[in-house]
């Protein structure tokens, strides 16, 4: 099923008239880039023009992990064949945790072949047998619950921590320009302002040496 629909609408007309599972996302339209050099022609060395094309691979999973959360969520018994994106066994329980009931996989082959499936598959049993899982379908769904509309997302009052053994004081985390909360100290990222960080934990996602981590206001205040 094409994603550039509302999904979860049409795999519901689907189900209702008979339909025994959906596969989904396919791929959402997009365009490559141009020769900017050649007047804007198509840089598909084979063809003369180009058609709105579908995009697949890593850079169409998260929209692919919402269309199918969006389809568990309206549909829980569905069957759902989902894919999207996917390239490696976490990703795929991942995709699992937001209601897929088979998974596919196409781009990933291309790149690593039919190899591999079986790292996939070895993964997937592994973290079934770590978890204590019956089966890998054992956790489907399991992260739709934490799903609401956006004005019920919930922040935890929390302060970022810096590992000084690993900042290098590279200064990613104090470059956003609505935190005032980290300076540069010595070479090292500091919380100065503490009062005004909102939570938002956009210096820990940046920090690319993961020097940073959240932790909650109260454990903050005792340390
Ligand atoms: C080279 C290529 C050819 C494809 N051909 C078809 C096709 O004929 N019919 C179809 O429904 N989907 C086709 N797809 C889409 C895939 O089945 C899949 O839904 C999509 O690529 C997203 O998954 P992926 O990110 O794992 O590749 C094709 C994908 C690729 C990369």
């Amino acid at each position: 099923m094409t994603p550039e629909a509302d999904t979860s609408l049409v795999a519901a007309e689907c189900a209702k008239n008979g339909a025994a599972a959906i596969s989904a996302i396919n791929c959402p339209q997009s365009l490559p880039g141009v020769d900017i050099y050649n007047g804007g022609k198509p840089k598909y060395p084979t063809t003369a023009n180009q058609a709105f094309a579908g995009l697949c691979g890593p850079w169409i999973r998260p929209l692919a992990y919402r269309h199918v959360a969006q389809m568990a969520i309206k549909l829980p018994n569905l069957q759902i064949a989902a894919g999207g994106g996917l390239t490696n066994w976490r990703q795929s329980v991942e995709m699992i945790m937001y209601g897929a009931t088979t998974l596919t996989y196409c781009t990933v082959l291309y790149h690593r072949g039919f190899e591999a499936l079986a790292e996939l598959a070895a993964g997937l049993r592994q973290f079934v047998i770590e978890q204590g899982y019956k089966n890998v379908l054992d956790c489907r769904g399991a992260a739709l619950r934490y799903i609401v509309t956006p004005e019920r997302v919930e922040y935890i009052p929390s302060l970022p921590e810096i590992d000084l053994e690993k900042c290098t004081g590279c200064g990613f985390c104090v470059r956003p320009a609505h935190c005032e909360v980290l300076e540069l100290r010595d070479g090292k990222a500091t919380v100065v302002y503490p009062d005004k960080c909102t939570a938002c934990s956009v210096c820990y996602w940046l920090c690319p040496h993961d020097a940073i981590r959240m932790i909650e206001n109260e454990r903050a205040a005792a340390i």
